[in-house]
């Protein structure tokens, strides 16, 4: 099973209106549109024909009509009109691949494997749960997926980056524990002070105790868990596909969380500000992509406090291998941010 062998997320389900939507998911290039039944529908971006892009071309009652020869498409990628050719039987050979195609919690995802796919896409956590209140976000990366993964699940950077706004550096150690299991690994903090920044001024509740995970699940999902009890908690997650090279990462994030009544008063300063935050990343993400091309390739110093970097790298150069790595608990790390 390689990394191929997984759902991802094409686009969001507001991107794909009328129009057919031209994506690059990991490698493969597609052509998003909706079908009849208003269903998503991906097809390779080459007409069968003579190649041009069919992306370039117009919907038509849910099928593709190319933009050279008026070719028409079904979201299986059968042909299903040659204009040229009149009424005559169509060859079965004029037709393009399609690929799985599901929507799933405001996503598109596409399948770019070859194997079966399993049932059901990756779900958010808690996205549309009675309580919760979510706002998304996408941002194009200029990094690979592993770049973005470990950044979205490093807290020292925290204190660089985002400074003041997330968090504020403390030098109170704490203890982190990071677990493996075959297809995630994940960080749990113990008694983590409340730091100052303009989030936690906003919306921690002083005086409650403070529960924080972070988590990486293969092939490309983060979720950051702050919970200070039932009733606030806040879930961010993130899911990677790699788009037209190793350098440009597709980013859908999500951020889902419980504040009583207030959740959809909050979201109006709660929004503004994640993304603020997630500008920061998106322009150091891309300082580092650049300094790492202009040196011809990374080479990377892993310490302790690397929580779970090292571990996202080998996950998924294993999973790349089709292999599968051993779990992994480790010993609590003392670490400072
Ligand atoms: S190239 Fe598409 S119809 Fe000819
Ligand atoms: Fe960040």
């Amino acid at each position: 099973m390689s990394l191929k062998e997984y759902w991802y997320i094409a686009a969001e389900s507001s991107e794909l209106a009328s129009k057919p939507l031209a994506r690059v998911v990991l490698g493969e290039r597609l052509v998003l549109f909706r079908g009849p039944d208003g269903k998503p529908a991906a097809l390779e971006d080459r007409c069968a024909h003579r190649n041009i892009a069919l992306s370039g071309g117009k919907v038509e009652n849910g099928t593709l009509r190319c933009r050279y020869h008026g070719w028409r498409y079904a979201p299986a990628g059968t042909c299903v009109e040659v204009p040229a050719l009149g009424e005559t039987k169509l060859p079965r050979r004029a037709c393009v691949r399609p690929y799985p195609c599901v929507e799933s919690q405001g996503f598109v995802w596409v399948y770019p494997g070859v194997e079966a796919p399993p049932p059901a896409p990756p779900a958010f956590a808690r996205l549309g749960e009675p309580g919760w209140t979510t706002f998304t976000m996408r941002n194009l990366f200029e990094g690979t997926v592993e770049a973005c993964m470990e950044n979205f699940l490093d807290c020292p950077h925290t204190v660089y980056v985002h400074r003041g706004w997330f968090r504020t550096s403390d030098p109170r150690p704490l203890k982190a524990v990071v677990t493996r299991s075959a297809d995630r690994v994940e960080a749990a903090f113990e008694d983590e002070p409340i730091s100052e920044s303009v989030v936690s001024r906003l919306l921690f509740p002083k005086g409650r105790r403070l529960t924080h995970t972070d988590r990486f699940i293969l092939p490309a999902m983060s979720r950051v868990d702050y919970s200070f009890g039932p009733d606030r908690h806040f879930i961010i997650s993130s899911w990677c596909t790699p788009a037209q090279d190793e350098s440009h990462t597709r980013v859908y994030t999500a951020i889902t969380y419980r504040f009583g009544a207030w959740g959809p008063l909050v979201r109006l300063f709660f929004e503004p500000l994640c993304r603020t935050i997630i500008a920061q990343d998106v322009e150091v993400i891309a300082a580092q992509d650049a300094n790492i091309r202009r040196f011809g390739g990374p080479r990377f110093t892993h310490l302790e406090i690397d929580l779970l970097g090292p571990h996202i790298h080998a996950l998924r150069a294993a999973r790349a291998r089709g292999e599968i790595l051993e779990p992994a608990a480790g010993e609590p790390v003392e670490i400072r941010f």
